[in-house]
C-alpha cells in the first residue's frame, strides 16, 4: 500500500473551509462513498468531502436511476461513510421524493440524515424551485450543499443526461445559482454545465461552486468513486477521467482464484492450519 503523509490544511473540514476555499482560490476535493471501507481510505488520503450521494441506487443497490432510493435505504450508508471519515467533511444527499411537497417535509428528512447517521450537512437538487427548502433547513442550523445544472433526480423531465446551461439556458442557471446562494447554501454543485458557464457562475457567487462534469474553473471537483477508480462497467460519462481500473484487477483476481482452487495450489500449507 502507497506510504501516506498527514493531509494538508485542516484537521477537520468544516463549512468555513469551503468558503476559505473559495476567498483564497484554494481547491476543495471530493469523492462520493458508500461505505466505511472506501470511506477512511479516500478520508485518510486528503479528500475534503464525501458525499453519500443518491447515486448508491445505481451504484448499491443496483437501480437503473437514482430515482427509486429512499431515505431508508440511504441512511445505514450515510451512517457508515460519517463513522469512518475523521477529516472529510460528510454530505448526505437528499433523494427524490423525500423534499419536494414542502419546506416542513424537507426540513424533517434533514432532521433525520443529521439525527440517524453523524453526517455534516445535507444535499439537495433544483436551484430556484428549491429555495424555500433550503432556506428552512438552513434556518434549522444544518447546512445545504445545492445542486443545479443536470439533476439526475429529473433526468426524465430534462429528457435524459443532457448539458444544462447552453446558450439561452445559462440565463436560468444563474438564477437557479443566485436563488441557492440567497436562500444560504453554503456551496453548489453544478453538473453536466460547460466551462465558460460553470466558470461565470463562479465569478458571480459568493460562496464555492463544485463541478461534477464542469469544467475546471470551479473551487472543487467531485467525482461519482465507482466511476473514478473503474469499478463501473458501461457508460462513463465524457467528464470522468479514471484513475485505476478496479474492474479490471478484480477480474484478473477472480480468475485466479478460480485457476488456483481448480488446480488445487490454493489453499497450500501458509494458508492451513497445523494440529
Ligand atoms: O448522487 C450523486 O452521486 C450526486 C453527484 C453526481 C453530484 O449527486
Amino acid at each position: 500500500m502507497a506510504e501516506q503523509s498527514a493531509p494538508a490544511g485542516p484537521k477537520k473540514v468544516r463549512t468555513r473551509h469551503f468558503q476559505n476555499a473559495k476567498e483564497q482560490g484554494i481547491k476543495i476535493t471530493g469523492l462520493t462513498s458508500y461505505d466505511q471501507l472506501t470511506a477512511s481510505i479516500f478520508d485518510a488520503a486528503g479528500i475534503d468531502f464525501l458525499l453519500v450521494g443518491d447515486s448508491a441506487g445505481n451504484n448499491v443497490y443496483g437501480y437503473d436511476t437514482t430515482l427509486p432510493i429512499t431515505v431508508d435505504e440511504l441512511i445505514p450508508l450515510v451512517r457508515a461513510v460519517a463513522g469512518a471519515a475523521h477529516r472529510a467533511f460528510v454530505v448526505a444527499d437528499m433523494p427524490f421524493g423525500s423534499y419536494e411537497t414542502s419546506a416542513d417535509e424537507a426540513l424533517h428528512t434533514a432532521f433525520r440524515f443529521m439525527k440517524e447517521t453523524g453526517a455534516h450537512a445535507v444535499k439537495l437538487e433544483g436551484g430556484v424551485r428549491s429555495a424555500e427548502q433550503i432556506r428552512r433547513i438552513v434556518s434549522a442550523g444544518i447546512p445545504v450543499m445545492a445542486h443545479i445544472g443536470f439533476t439526475p433526480q429529473s433526468e426524465h423531465g430534462l429528457g435524459g443526461h443532457v448539458i444544462q446551461g447552453r446558450g439561452a439556458q445559462l440565463e436560468q442557471l444563474l438564477a437557479d445559482a443566485h436563488a441557492v446562494e440567497d436562500a444560504g447554501a453554503f456551496s453548489v454543485v453544478l453538473e453536466m454545465v460547460p466551462a465558460e458557464a460553470a466558470r461565470q457562475v463562479t465569478e458571480q457567487l459568493k460562496i464555492p461552486t463544485i463541478s461534477v462534469g464542469a469544467g475546471p474553473h470551479t473551487t472543487g471537483q467531485l467525482l461519482v468513486w465507482t466511476d473514478w477508480a473503474g469499478l463501473t462497467t458501461g457508460r462513463i460519462p465524457k467528464f470522468v477521467k479514471q484513475y485505476a481500473n478496479l474492474a479490471g484487477v478484480l477480474t484478473d483476481a477472480v480468475t485466479a482464484f478460480r485457476a488456483d482452487v481448480d488446480s488445487g495450489s490454493y489453499p497450500g500449507p501458509e494458508h492451513s492450519y497445523d494440529e
